[in-house]
């Protein structure tokens, strides 16, 4: 089959590294792409928040599968502009798309779907969000109910900031504050049924020890060793099957990864929130792992005819990311990056790059992620690091505590 990723991130370099590997893949696309991505697929340019121009693309390409990467064109309506073309696409339609989308949404399904979250309450005036930070009292969770690229949710015991930050969104949704170590789930959905792929953790704080601000995230290991028998199965009975479920009640059937970010509390896992593709760096070790041609599985999906849950190898893996000077705040970007050539169970996928003459620069907050491998978590946390440790670029940081 012949696909086309559409993206330009870390997340679409395993994508597009993991669709190669697959040999029922034989022609490899991706738009825009980053300098990475150029070495595993053909790129082209392509404004990826524009859905005509991606259905056109796909279509001049005549590729058999499009898999949509990031949020934003999914809520822009591409993979709906594509299905239209007569193409098969792995993503969410816009519509089915704001179970991420809208933080408000997500919380309706929830509760129609009987799926364990936070109580909460979806609020426009000051004084509904008042009464609501009242209501759960300290911590504060605040979220902007629209997509804010990773900035929308504050936490905090701050009554003030809490208030303000409720006051400068236009609806925000207020919820109790959830206790317990954070997980990733990703379910591959075929718009009736779902399958699980391995469970991961990433790190949002900027620096070691959890302390900074929030980022996209800074690294990721998958599997859990500690995380408890049958967690997935009882996850998926739980929060996937119920909510595409109601998705699909609803005339919206969901068509591709649902990502169920979830903490595990004391009182049992609770949805913190929705994504409707694949996190970043999870995806990263968790495509590592995963035995199962990718290439068969995302086609299954995106035609409704998703098979057996998929197969992974043995082992650990553990992503670094290696974050431009100043991330997450305005990040420093066109500087030159060496060190970049894999050893035996390390190796590197660019996030933020661009080429420059002969050369890859950086060319966004978090410039590349560094994958590492081996028989144990502390054996592929030991090549992650000695691979990190000979890539160079000017000012750049990145945690030293990933999966320690
Ligand atoms: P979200 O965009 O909903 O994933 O929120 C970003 C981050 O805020 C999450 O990864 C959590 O660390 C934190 N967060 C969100 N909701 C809650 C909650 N109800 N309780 C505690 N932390 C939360
Ligand atoms: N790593 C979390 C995310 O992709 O949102």
């Amino acid at each position: 089959m012949r696909v086309l990723v559409i993206g330009s991130g870390g997340r679409e370099h395993a994508l597009c590294r993991s669709l190669q590997l697959d040999p029922q893949v034989v022609e490899l696309h991706c738009a825009p792409g980053n300098a990475g991505i150029e070495d595993v697929a053909t790129v082209h340019p392509v404004d990826p928040l524009d859905p005509a121009q991606v259905a056109e693309l796909a279509t001049r390409l005549r590729v058999d599968l499009v898999v949509v990467g990031p949020e934003a064109p999914l809520v822009a309506g591409v993979a709906d502009a594509v299905r239209e073309a007569g193409i098969a696409c792995f993503g969410p339609s816009g519509e089915a798309a704001m179970i991420e989308g809208s933080k408000a949404f997500a919380k309706e399904i929830m509760a129609a779907a009987g799926v364990p979250t936070a109580r909460s309450r979806t609020c426009v005036t000051e004084a509904e969000a008042a009464a609501a930070l009242a209501e759960f009292g300290a911590p504060y969770v605040v979220k902007d109910d629209g997509l804010a690229a990773g900035k929308g949710v504050v936490v905090t015991d701050d009554h003030d900031t809490a208030l303000a930050h409720a006051l400068a969104c236009e609806r925000v949704v207020i919820e109790e504050y959830l206790d317990g170590p954070e997980i990733s789930l990703f379910a591959l959905c075929d718009g009736s049924t779902a399958v699980p792929l391995q469970l991961a953790q990433d790190f949002k704080r900027a620096y070691d020890g959890g302390e900074g601000p929030n980022t996209g995230g800074m690294g990721a290991y998958t599997p859990l060793p500690w995380a408890p028998e049958g967690l997935t199965d009882q996850l998926m009975r739980e929060v996937v099957h119920p909510t595409i479920g109601e998705l699909a009640k609803r005339g919206l059937p969901f068509q591709g990864v649902l990502f169920v970010g979830l903490a595990l509390t004391s009182k049992g896992p609770k949805v913190v929130e929705f994504n409707a593709r694949f996190g970043d760096p999870e995806t990263q070790v968790v495509l590592d792992r995963l035995e199962t041609p990718l290439g068969g599985l995302l086609m299954a999906c995106a035609t409704g005819e998703l098979g057996p849950d998929p197969v992974f190898k043995p082992g650990s893996a553990v992503a670094v990311v290696v974050a431009a000077e100043n991330y997450p705040a305005t990040p420093v970007k066109g500087d030159v990056i060496k060190g970049l050539e894999p050893t035996e169970h390390a190796y590197v996928l660019h996030s933020g790059t661009a080429r420059s003459g002969g050369d890859v620069v950086s060319a966004g907050g978090r410039v590349l992620t560094v994958v590492g491998t081996g028989h144990d978590q502390d054996t592929a946390r030991a090549h992650a690091y000695e691979l990190v440790s000979r890539v160079q670029l000017r000012g750049s940081h990145h945690r030293t505590d990933i999966a320690r």
